[in-house]
């Protein structure tokens, strides 16, 4: 089947897509386009309503569930039977791309007008899933629309969730307009058939190696929390040095340690990041007395990335017996890492036989929301390069030709799996 993609509408449906964003706090860099859309936030909202018109006028049906997440179904000849679907996320990290995420959405969107305008006529209903907060921004952990539908995340820890402002995540849905027991948001598993998603690769193979699509095996096991720094405050002046227990000193120490740990797996594979840093009370003339890190940890093998967590553990300790401090690691989750399954795999490496464009298989270092679709059915991911391997930053770039590739690879794949009996 020849399925045509229209580049120029995807372009310019994700150029729209990056126009929902907070105003940036840099300064704009020419050819950069920085996206800040955290979950339900007014404009999380104005893009859920944009893309719920488009889904409406390629004639999908809506459902919505109580956490946001949005299912856009193209009903099959046989509806009865489990759907096939795509999809993928729309918020963005603050100062982010307009790449991650929105290409599984859009494209997923796109895959399925193609397949409509080639004529194809779906088996099982194919069905695009906008998931909510795939990025941990707002309430602290990622993937919270697929950890929630895949039974990852229990109803009463979900209701402890709470952003910044001390607002409840139950607050904040019903606030964007999801009210409904968050209970019924966790699916069986059977309802899909298989999920595949589409994805720029946010690292630096595809473009090194000069091919256009990957085609995921495995994907990471990702960890994060935070880790609580407690010490004495006191005046920046008078406060003399020996008798200090400085947080954010002894904080500086813990984010070296774990860099440090990271580094002694001697593996690149395992890496783990530092990315926030929240000292009170921060002022200029007052020693810190407290100092809250964020912590992330991954690595492609879980025994390793609990080794590099239980190290980490233990340099905390010794930091804060030797400064007099109080130290307290607190992980949000530490999930297991997922495998493609091989069914999804050869669907998506025959698609790409069929649509004349070549691939090599790869894993996925970042965590997407196939990790917990893993759960639910059998997965794969479509990898497209993007420019250095740069993503979560406002100059992540892929170029139109190679995300169209990525759009005909999966719509092929949707149509196989449409066909297709259970994997
Ligand atoms: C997803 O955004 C990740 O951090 O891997
Ligand atoms: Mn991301
Ligand atoms: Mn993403």
């Amino acid at each position: 089947m020849k399925v045509t993609v229209d580049e120029p509408r995807m372009m310019y449906e994700l150029r729209q897509l990056a126009s929902f964003t907070e105003p940036s706090t840099e300064p704009a860099r020419a050819g950069e386009t920085a996206v800040t859309r955290v979950v339900f936030t007014e404009r999380d909202g104005e893009a859920r309503a944009w893309l719920k018109e488009l889904a409406e006028a390629a004639g999908l049906v809506i459902r919505e569930d109580a956490v946001g997440n949005t299912f856009f179904r193209w009903e099959g000849s046989e509806p009865a039977l489990a759907a096939v679907a795509t999809g993928s996320h729309i918020d963005a990290i603050p100062n982010a791309g307009m790449y991650d995420g929105t290409v599984g959405v859009l494209g997923g969107l796109e895959a399925m007008r193609g397949l409509q305008a080639a004529g194809f006529k779906p088996r099982r209903s194919v069905e695009l899933i906008l998931f909510t907060s795939e990025e941990p921004t707002r309430f602290g952990l990622g993937c919270l629309g697929s950890r929630l539908m895949s039974g990852g995340l229990s109803v009463e820890a979900a209701q402890r969730l709470v952003d910044e402002a001390d607002m409840s995540l139950d607050e904040a849905r019903s606030a964007a307009g999801y009210s409904g027991g968050l209970g019924e948001v966790e699916l069986a598993k059977g309802v899909y058939a298989g999920f595949v998603e589409l994805h720029i690769e946010q690292g630096p193979r595809l473009e090194r190696e000069g091919v256009p699509i990957g085609v995921v095996t495995h994907i990471a096991a990702p960890a994060s929390g935070a880790i609580v720094v407690e010490g004495e405050g006191g005046h920046a002046g008078a406060l003399l040095m020996p008798v200090r227990h400085d947080a954010l000193a002894a904080a500086a120490e813990v984010a070296l340690a774990v860099e440090r740990a990271a580094l002694g797996t001697g593996v690149e594979d395992t890496v783990a990041t530092v990315g926030r840093c929240e000292v009170f009370p921060g002022a200029v003339n007052s020693v810190p007395s407290r100092v809250r890190l964020s912590l992330d940890v991954r690595d492609v093998e879980l025994a390793r990335r609990d080794a590099v967590l239980a190290s980490i553990v233990s340099s905390c300790e010794e930091i804060a017996q030797r400064r007099g401090v109080k130290i307290t690691p607190a992980m949000a989750n530490a999930d297991e890492p997922a495998s493609c399954a091989a069914a999804v795999v050869d669907a998506v490496e025959a698609a790409c036989v069929e649509a004349g464009v070549a691939s090599i298989r790869m894993v996925s270092r970042a965590y997407h929301d196939a990790l917990f679709m893993a759960r639910l059915c059998p997965v794969g991911m479509i990898f497209v390069p993007c420019r250095g391997g740069v993503s979560h930053r406002p100059d992540e770039h892929a170029e139109p030709g190679d995300l169209a590739a990525g759009v005909r690879v999966l719509a092929q794949t949707l149509a196989t799996l449409s066909l297709g009996e259970a994997l």
